[in-house]
């Protein structure tokens, strides 16, 4: 139901649910400026979901699928232009530019202000504005927080739906004075009287903004994922990472598993990765049949959010509700219980579309269907495929679907207290140099090697690929504050932990993606990575062995459980094996990244790098 909007506050008609005056002052003062011709407000409901995605259907922005194949789930595709984050119009706004540091594009926040209330002016014209309130992490939790998207874009919406616990009951939690996290977005696409409107409405100019102080997001310009879905990377870490920073806790790009060993000891894991590291295969991997009787769980497989407990040890939430995953690649063998969960009610993007109207993508069978039509919406066969090098479905397309719809969730993922994390793990994509599994000495050793981590690039944003880019916690991107404050800011919470007497968790370094001489992963990874999990679950324990090395303690080739699968000393030399000429070069690298991050940087690293040095040179 919408309303028609006669201009001036009344004219929002909030619905009785709706019990906040701040809320409704806002979203009439956002109103006023993008002046929308409708304002709805967004109860949650399947019946609106529903609803949304006909009127997505008719107008050509989603097609439904085979009913019979995927129940209740849509194609999008969107425009060849806004296919993944644009990390070069993302900008973290702080009243000082030191507090923005030197990896966040920065702009004085009056300047900023200018430009937006600029673009922003008028630019619903024609559209509905959606007044979507999210909570990032369980209803109510003391870990969770608030949101409220206004969006012009019903896919947003929808897929807002499905990534947070979006509707009614986050009113309710809201209350009459309770906090919210401002987020407006707009695909910058007004349309005049009369004008019909495109599949996918977006523009050629893009605008991701942040304002740390005001805990505000603006979003200009895209439709697509972590853009426009400002619950994710906008809130649940640029923003969050601020509020973390200021509360003394941690919003990280992380992936939350539960591990359970045959004896029913239960371990809980953070683990970060950059952008299509394989962070939902980690999150949801199937341990190898030797492995008999050990469970591995998901609480989630992106983000998570850590605080402190009474009891000095660190609690971990995923503030999401769902996956929006790329889909290249995964099949069932990579990952079966991802391809479970997408069997319906999901929202695929920039997928191909088969001709009995299912999806499908690249990796997901042995063999390519004889025809698809390609997320362009171009026939597509092997052989153009082969001739033209064109993908049938875009490298960085992705399915959102809800957590609920994974066999393996774990039982506690909704949980409002969240789970004691015994351990962390850091891992970077690096063809080279780093060792398959490291292991912290101590806290410090571990900040210093989650500071430092490289990654080669990927499509998940736009820009080159396959560039080695240092990319400190996998954080990079999603940096809300200077670098070198938040590398602090680790530091501290160890400091806290440690006074508290709680045992602080171990931190560990991996790296699933050496290479041979012909270019070919050397480790197998996916269900394989459990033997690394497990020996780091019997080092927590005390059971495992392990030898140092210059950066950390690795384990010999004995450490590990090899049962049912053929994989040599010789193999695990090549993926263990620390090139003294290779950490020579990479550590001018760590010299280059601590120099361009001096302000701020932690004395304690500066001392780590040196000590490294220093055995390196023994
Ligand atoms: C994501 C990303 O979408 O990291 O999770 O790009
Ligand atoms: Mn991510």
């Amino acid at each position: 139901m919408n309303q028609p909007l006669m201009g001036g506050v009344t004219a929002v008609n909030a619905p009785a649910f709706v019990k906040q005056q701040k809320l409704i002052n806002w979203v009439a003062e956002v109103a006023a400026l993008t002046k929308p011709d409708r304002i709805y407000w967004c109860d949650g409901s399947q019946e609106e979901y529903d609803r949304l995605c006909a009127e997505m259907v008719a107008a050509g922005t989603m097609k439904k699928l085979n009913q019979e194949k995927r129940p209740n789930s849509y194609l999008a595709c969107s425009d060849p232009s806004d296919v993944a984050r644009v990390e070069d119009r993302t900008f973290i706004c702080s009243e000082k530019k030191e507090d923005a540091g030197p990896t966040n594009n920065w702009v004085a926040p009056a300047e900023m202000r200018t430009t937006l209330n600029g673009l922003f002016d008028g630019c619903m014209k024609g559209r509905t504005m959606y007044v979507v309130p999210f909570s990032m992490g369980p209803l109510g939790s003391h870990i969770a927080h608030i949101g409220v998207e206004l969006s012009d874009s019903p896919y947003v919406v929808v897929n807002m739906r499905i990534m947070t616990r979006m509707g009614k009951a986050v009113y309710d939690v809201l209350g009459t004075d309770g906090n919210f996290v401002p987020a407006i977005h707009t695909v910058g696409k007004p349309l005049q009287a009369g004008e019909k409107d495109v599949a996918w409405p977006c523009n050629a100019t893009k605008y991701i903004v942040h304002f740390p102080e005001t805990r505000e997001i603006w979003s200009y310009g895209s439709g697509y994922g972590g853009n426009a879905l400002l619950g994710k990377k906008c809130f649940a870490l640029r923003i969050a990472s601020t509020m973390g920073r200021d509360q003394g806790w941690l919003a990280e790009h992380m992936l939350i598993l539960g591990v359970e060993s045959p004896e029913g000891e239960k371990h809980y894991v953070a683990a970060a990765f950059p952008s299509a590291c394989g962070k939902t295969n980690f999150a949801m991997l199937i341990p190898p049949k030797a492995f008999n009787g050990w469970k591995v769980t998901t609480i989630g497989d992106d983000i998570a959010w850590i605080k402190p407990h009474a009891d000095g040890r660190l609690y971990a939430i995923n503030p999401e509700a769902g996956y929006f995953g790329v889909a290249p690649g995964t099949n069932t063998a990579t990952n079966s219980n991802c391809m479970a969960s997408l069997t319906a009610n999901t929202i695929f993007t920039n997928v191909a579309l088969t001709d009995d109207g299912d999806v499908w993508w690249e990796g997901m069978t042995k063999e390519a269907p004889a025809h698809v039509i390609d997320w362009q919406g171009k026939d597509w066969t092997p052989e153009i495929g082969k001739e033209t090098g064109r993908k049938a479905a875009h490298p960085n397309a992705r399915f959102t679907v809800a957590a609920t719809q994974n066999p393996v969730i774990d039982p506690a993922w909704d949980d409002a207290n969240g789970v004691p994390i015994s351990a962390f793990i850091f891992g970077g994509r690096r063809s080279t140099t780093v060792p398959l599994v490291t292991e912290a000495r101590n806290w410090i050793e571990g900040v210093y090697m989650a500071a430092t981590m490289g990654s080669e690039t990927t499509a998940a944003a736009a820009g080159q690929q396959g560039v080695v880019r240092r990319d400190p916690f996998a954080m990079l991107p999603f940096m809300g504050y200077n670098m070198s404050d938040y590398f602090q800011h680790w530091l501290d919470m160890g400091k806290k932990i440690e006074a508290s007497g709680s045992a602080l968790p171990k931190i560990y370094c991996v790296n699933w993606f050496r290479t041979d001489e012909n270019g070919k992963f050397v480790w197998p990874g996916f269900g394989d990575n459990m033997r690394v999990l497990k020996w780091m679950l019997d080092r927590i324990a005390g059971t495992a062995g392990g030898v140092e090395n210059i950066f950390g303690v690795t384990p010999q080739y004995g450490d590990l459980k090899w049962d049912g699968i053929d994989f040599t000393q010789a193999q695990f030399d090549r993926i263990t094996s620390i090139d003294k000429a290779a950490w020579e070069a990479e550590l001018k690298l760590h010299a280059e990244l601590f120099d361009k991050l001096k302000y701020h940087l932690p004395a304690e690293l500066e001392a780590a790098k040196a000590a490294l040095e220093k055995r390196l040179a023994a």
